[in-house]
């Protein structure tokens, strides 16, 4: 019986609700398709987005957007995604399958998809190939209230108030795909370009992010930490889970034995490990702990499913992918002092999708469940907690994980939220918790479990969803469970 603690009276910090957040990139079938398939759809549509995909998000609780992309944004030039449709530049995405780019969806189109989603702005801004002058201008069309060039120009394409941008993004992979430069000029050039991204809005000053490292390359955060100190309020890492060794062998989304099952995980676990040691190189460099950590792309990546464009990033979700997303959640509850955004790798059709469509058709994938089920957790505080666990080995990560992984959260009215995920693929896992000054009045529990390849697809849309979860037995300072394998289970604990 592995014993878990969970102490309410030790507050940890706040979790911000901008760790659940999603990435959406104009690459195959994520923005187009996915959520805008314009207003002449017979898809119902509202302004052109999905209604089934935005009230599906909305239901999941996604706080926060980031936009244009991704590698796309370094290439993006704001003025060709506005004004009339009929005017607007076609062109090819040169990173993304080579189709063509008809700017149909562009900035007018993402506040209305946020509007209606009822979500947060992270604009990502181009360094790469755009001047400093195309990102100042972006940043006064988008929220300058006043008497401008960029403003009229805003009135007159039909927005007459300013919108709100949350985060700002200046660059995107700047050492890979957005420039492949050295984090020292890198660093210079943000300074540079965030000087004239002007804060309009004195009430919602606009939460600047410099790009930050590739997965465990310490000397590029190093590097531009030492520049952006002063000038940015995060800095953001990317990881991707790769089963495979290299790019062009990554591995099959649904069909894996179970070592590379356990390669996925032990690999997704190493999460853990790199933001406390970008942490230690940030805090290094700014004990003062100004900027914070952003994961602006994390999630799993795969070869695309047999027929579909190698460039459109298509794959499958099982239940391997719900466990990825369980761990790393409550791998950023436990570390949201200074984890203050995340963003999953992309919303819809592309990587580890929470939603697939097949025209009018519509899945809801296991990570979408997981992250359905951890909303509780959004804008709790986030407590004190700890699971006795085995550790499973992965050989061929060269890797370890902890069986059980778990956070614990609790709401303005004292409700504890506890999310644990039971890595192991066979074998379920006893545990006897116990709250510290906690008398337990109900308790109620919801559980997606199945065999680490089950999936949801378009012939079976239910296949994984949330259930009750009953094999539990409540005490009175806490309760003792069965964890089965390969599942995701959040306990609602009620004093
Ligand atoms: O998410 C797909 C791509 O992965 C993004 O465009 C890029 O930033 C990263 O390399």
């Amino acid at each position: 019986m592995e014993k878990y603690l969970i102490n309410p009276n030790q507050k940890i910090s706040k979790i911000n609700k901008d760790i659940y957040g999603h990435f959406s990139e104009h690459l195959g079938r994520c923005i187009y398709e996915g959520i805008y398939v314009g207003e002449n759809s017979k898809i119902p549509n509202v302004n052109g987005m999905r209604c089934d995909v935005v009230n599906a998000l909305k239901e999941m609780g996604l706080p926060v957007l980031r936009w244009p992309g991704g590698c796309f944004a370094d290439e993006y030039h704001w003025k060709d995604g506005i004004g009339p449709k009929e005017n607007r530049k076609k062109m090819v995405n040169t990173h993304w399958g080579g189709v063509v780019e008809d700017n149909s969806f562009g900035t007018h189109e993402y506040f209305e998809l946020c509007r209606q989603i009822g979500c947060d702005t992270y604009i990502n801004g181009n360094v790469g190939s755009g001047t400093v002058q195309e990102m100042n201008e972006w940043v006064e069309y988008m929220t300058f209230d006043g008497v401008s060039p960029m403003a009229e120009l805003r009135k007159r394409n039909g927005q007459e108030k300013p919108w709100q941008i949350k985060y700002f993004g200046v660059g995107n992979e700047s050492w890979g795909c957005g420039g492949n430069m050295d984090p020292e000029y890198y660093g210079c050039l943000y300074k540079r370009y965030n000087t004239y991204v002007r804060n309009y809005n004195p009430d919602a000053p606009i939460k600047r992010v410099a790009c930050g490292p590739n997965a465990d390359d310490y000397h590029w955060t190093r590097e531009v930490m030492d520049k952006v100190k002063h000038h940015a309020q995060g800095i953001a890492l990317h990881y991707y889970t790769i089963p495979g060794d290299t790019w062009a062998h990554k591995g099959s989304a649904t069909d894996f034995t179970q070592k590379e099952y356990y390669k996925t995980i032990c690999k997704a676990y190493k999460m853990e490990e790199l933001i406390n040691n970008h942490l230690a190189v940030m805090n290094s460099i700014n004990p003062q702990q100004w900027v914070n950590l952003i994961v602006d792309e994390w999630g799993t990546w795969y070869d695309v499913e047999p027929g579909t464009n190698p460039g459109f990033l298509y794959q499958q979700n099982t239940m391997r992918d719900a466990v990825v997303a369980a761990l790393t959640l409550n791998i950023f509850n436990k570390h949201s002092d200074r984890v203050i955004m995340a963003n999953i790798a992309q919303t819809v059709n592309v990587l580890q999708a929470v939603i697939l469509t097949d025209a009018e058709k519509m899945v809801l994938t296991p990570t979408y469940h997981v992250f359905k089920m951890y909303k509780d957790h959004q804008e709790n505080t986030l407590v004190g907690s700890y699971i006795t666990t085995d550790e499973i080995k992965s050989e061929e990560a060269k890797r370890t994980c902890p069986q059980l992984i778990e956070s614990a959260s609790v709401d303005e009215n004292g409700v504890i939220y506890s999310t644990i995920t039971n890595i192991s693929a066979t074998k379920s896992s006893k545990i006897k918790c116990q709250i510290a000054d906690t008398k337990v009045k109900s308790i109620k529990a919801e559980i997606i479990c199945g065999d680490i390849h089950d999936k949801n697809d378009f012939d079976n849309v239910d296949n994984i969803k949330t259930k009750e979860f009953t094999d539990f037995r409540k005490l009175s300072d806490g309760f003792t469970a069965n964890i089965p394998p390969c599942s995701v289970v959040k306990f609602v604990i009620e004093k």
